[in-house]
C-alpha cells in the first residue's frame, strides 16, 4: 500500500515532468475545419478523455464525444480528430476503436506509455505524447491529462494554462483531507454526489474506489439527481451508505442535495474541492480523492494495487475478440 500511496503523493513531480513532454510529430489542425473531437479509452485512461471533453464542451464549438467501447459512433468520419488514450497501450477496446478511426482515415493522434498502441502510432506517425512508464494508469492521470493538454495546445491551439497545475498538487493539508474523507467512507457503501459542470470527477472518484478500495460505489449527478436518484433517498437504508457531496466552490445545486440527504438523516460528508478554474479542480479532487481511496483500502485490510478482476474480464475480451488480440 506504501508504494501507492507515495505514487499519489508524489503527483506534483509527476505532473511536473509531464508538462515537460514533447509533441511528437505534431500538426496543425484548423479548428474550424475539424468535424468533432472523439476521445477513445477505457478506465484510468478513459476518464482522461472524460475530463478533457467537459472542458471542450463549454469552449470550443465543436462536437466532442468520448468513446469507451470497441466502436465508434457512425458520425465519426474523416473530418473528426480522434484522440486515444491507453496507458498500457494495449487495451483491446481502445486499440478497436483506434483500427476503426485509421480505417475511416480520421485524424489520430495518441498518448500512451508503450505497448501496441505506441508501435501503431509510430508506424502511423500521428501526433503522439509517451507518458513515464511505471505507475498503474489511474495513478497516471497527471501524466495523461497533462499529455492530452499538450496536445490539443498543440494541434488544435487550445491554450489552457497550465501555470498552476503543479502548485493545487502540492497543498499541505491534502493527506489530512484525504485521512478524513477515508475514516468518513468506512462501513458503507460510497455514494458520490456531483454538480455536472465537475461530472468525470465524480466518475474518477466512483473509479478510485472500485480500484483501490475494492467497494462497489455509485455517483450521481446534478441537476439530473433531482429528477430521479432524488427519490431513491425516500426509502434507502441509512446503514448501508456513506455519501460524500462534491462541491465546486459556490454551493448552489450541490447544497441543496446536501441539505437535504442530511434531513432526511444520512451520514454525509461535504467535500469543497473548487480551486478557482476546471483543470486545478478536478487535478485537486482526484489527488484527495486518491489518497483516500488508497488509505480506505488500508482501513478495509484490502490490496489497493492488485486489479485481479480487471485481468479476468481482460482474459476475457482477448478470447471473446480474437481478431484484435
Ligand atoms: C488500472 C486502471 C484501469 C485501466 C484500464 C485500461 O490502474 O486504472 O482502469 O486504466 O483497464 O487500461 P489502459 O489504461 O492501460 O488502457
Amino acid at each position: 500500500m506504501r508504494e501507492l500511496l507515495d505514487d499519489y503523493l508524489n503527483w506534483s513531480s509527476q505532473l511536473r515532468k509531464a508538462l515537460a513532454a514533447d509533441v511528437l510529430d505534431p500538426v496543425h489542425l484548423d479548428v474550424g475545419s475539424i468535424g468533432g473531437i472523439a476521445f477513445v479509452g477505457m478506465g484510468g485512461s478513459g476518464v482522461v478523455g472524460d475530463v478533457v471533453a467537459k472542458y471542450l464542451e463549454r469552449e470550443v464549438a465543436l462536437p466532442v464525444a468520448t468513446v469507451k467501447s470497441f466502436t465508434l459512433p457512425k458520425y465519426v468520419d474523416s473530418g473528426w480528430l480522434v484522440v486515444a488514450i491507453s496507458y498500457s497501450g494495449n487495451t483491446l477496446e481502445t486499440l478497436a476503436a483506434v483500427t476503426e478511426a485509421v480505417r475511416r482515415r480520421a485524424k489520430l493522434c495518441t498518448i500512451s506509455s508503450g505497448g501496441r498502441l505506441m508501435e501503431l502510432s509510430e508506424k502511423l506517425g500521428v501526433p503522439r505524447v509517451y507518458v513515464e512508464r511505471g505507475h498503474l494508469p489511474r495513478a497516471a492521470l497527471p501524466s495523461m491529462l497533462a499529455a492530452a493538454v499538450l496536445l490539443l495546445n498543440k494541434l488544435i491551439e487550445l491554450k489552457v494554462s497550465t501555470e498552476r497545475w503543479v502548485e493545487v498538487l502540492k497543498d499541505p493539508e491534502a493527506l489530512e483531507v484525504a485521512e478524513d474523507l477515508a475514516s468518513f467512507l468506512v462501513g458503507g457503501l460510497p455514494v458520490f454526489v456531483v454538480t455536472e459542470d465537475i461530472y468525470p470527477l465524480g466518475v474518477r472518484a466512483k473509479n478510485e474506489v472500485n480500484e483501490n478500495a475494492k467497494l462497489t460505489c455509485k455517483v450521481e449527478v446534478l441537476p439530473e439527481w433531482g429528477h430521479n436518484d432524488v427519490v431513491g433517498w425516500e426509502s434507502t437504508p441509512k446503514d448501508l451508505v456513506k455519501i460524500v457531496v462534491l462541491r465546486n466552490g459556490a454551493g448552489g445545486l450541490a447544497d441543496f442535495a446536501a441539505e437535504y440527504l442530511r434531513k432526511l438523516d444520512y451520514s454525509l460528508k461535504v467535500l469543497d474541492v473548487g480551486r478557482g478554474s476546471y483543470f486545478e479542480t478536478i487535478l485537486y479532487g482526484s489527488w484527495v480523492i486518491g489518497l483516500a481511496s488508497v488509505l480506505l483500502a488500508g482501513l478495509r485490510s484490502v490490496d489497493p494495487e492488485s486489479t485481479k478482476s480487471i485481468e479476468y474480464y481482460k482474459q476475457f475480451v482477448q478470447s471473446y475478440l480474437k481478431f484484435y488480440a
